[in-house]
């Protein structure tokens, strides 16, 4: 067997899952490092025979090092990604996704590393009512969670523009898909929204419901981490880069769309809103085309469907038992 040459950190997650598997796909030799923290080894089931799975913590250099051993390209996804989580837990947030960074940033110099692409987030707009979002806005974080991902991008690109290892930040918006953990007290919402409506039982939302997302079909996420490994250097090199659908969609409209795609009422309950949610959210795109040639593919109304698709075919895999509440 060929030594692995690109490493995906968080690749048993939700949108590391899939970025691998698209790489395993497209003839890469793939490295995956988690902790199982969040993710599981059966999202790397299907893939399991065709890449190599190091269980290990990004917060151990040691670790870091080691997994970098003939790598060409990291895809950085692994995190603890979750803004309420943070809001509990602000220390554990900072060592995984600040300090685990900084170890794989190190671990990639010595390793003399091609290129490092970081999953960022949009949640370093914070809450300002000017839509859509463009990277030349000042970040504004509103969250512990917020915070150490835009620090995790600073340190990214500091290290790009400083000549150490080539690096990208791509800004998250939303993402959505198969896999996605519909359990546990920091679910996101699209997978609550389909258990209402297999279940009847109520998905609670906290807020009115009229707050609005870019929700982004994962295969998107993955276009953009592969067009940011391998477009020029002197393009994308040190620039952090929008990843939307480009559209804006409220949770309330999002629920009458899973009611359209399954043909099932999808009952919901509203809480009080949580500090540190943003009301809006709209991803520009134009520094995604100008940079990466990047084009959403997969838009909303098509993703809720493929993804009933496979939950549909999956219904193990999707877990459409009762019970959870909606996170963004
Ligand atoms: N899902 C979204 O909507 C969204 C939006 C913006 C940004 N992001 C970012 O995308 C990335 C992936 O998110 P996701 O939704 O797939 O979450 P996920 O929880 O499914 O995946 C994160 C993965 O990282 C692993 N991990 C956590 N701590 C680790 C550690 N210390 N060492 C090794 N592995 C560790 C987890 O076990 C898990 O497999 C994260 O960086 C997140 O901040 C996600």
């Amino acid at each position: 067997m060929q030594r692995p040459r690109v490493l995906v950190t968080g690749g048993a997650g939700f949108i590391g899952s899939h970025l691998a598997a698209q790489l395993a796909t497209d003839g890469h030799q793939v490295r995956i490092l988690d902790n199982l923290a969040t993710g599981h080894r059966r999202n790397v089931a299907a893939i399991a025979s065709r890449i190599e799975f190091i269980e290990g913590d990004i917060c151990d250099a040691r670790t870091c090092d080691r997994v970098m051993e003939g790598i060409e390209v990291v895809f950085h996804v692994a995190a603890l990604p979750s803004v309420p989580r943070s809001m509990a837990d602000p220390i554990g947030t900072h060592n995984t996704n600040v300090n685990g960074t900084l170890n794989l940033l190190e671990a990639s110099r010595r390793a003399r590393v091609r290129r490092f692409v970081y999953s960022s987030s949009s949640s370093a707009y914070g809450d300002t009512p000017a839509l859509p979002k463009v990277e030349s806005m000042e970040p504004l974080p509103r969250s512990p969670y917020a915070a150490a991902k835009l620090a995790g991008e600073m340190y990214t690109l500091a290290y790009a523009r400083a000549g150490l290892v080539e690096g990208v930040a791509l800004r998250y918006f939303n993402v959505f898909g198969p896999r996605q953990d519909p359990d546990g007290p920091y679910a996101a919402i699209i997978p609550l929204l389909f258990r209402a409506a297999v279940t009847g039982e109520a998905v609670t939302l906290f807020g009115d419901g009229g707050q609005t997302r870019d929700f982004t079909y994962v295969s998107n996420v993955v276009d953009a981490n592969l067009l940011a490994a391998t477009e020029p250097a002197a393009r994308v090199s040190g620039a952090a880069v929008n990843v939307g659908a480009g559209s804006r969609t409220s949770l309330l409209q999002l629920a009458h769309l899973v009611e359209e795609v399954t043909g099932r009422p999808v009952p919901v309950q509203h809480a009080a809103e949580r500090p540190g949610d943003v009301r809006d959210s709209q991803a520009g795109l134009d520094r995604a085309r100008e940079v990466l040639g990047y084009e959403p593919r997969v838009g909303v109304r098509e993703g809720i469907e493929r993804l009933w698709e496979w939950m549909t075919a999956n219904p193990g895999s999707a877990r459409l038992e009762p019970g959870g509440v909606a996170s963004l």
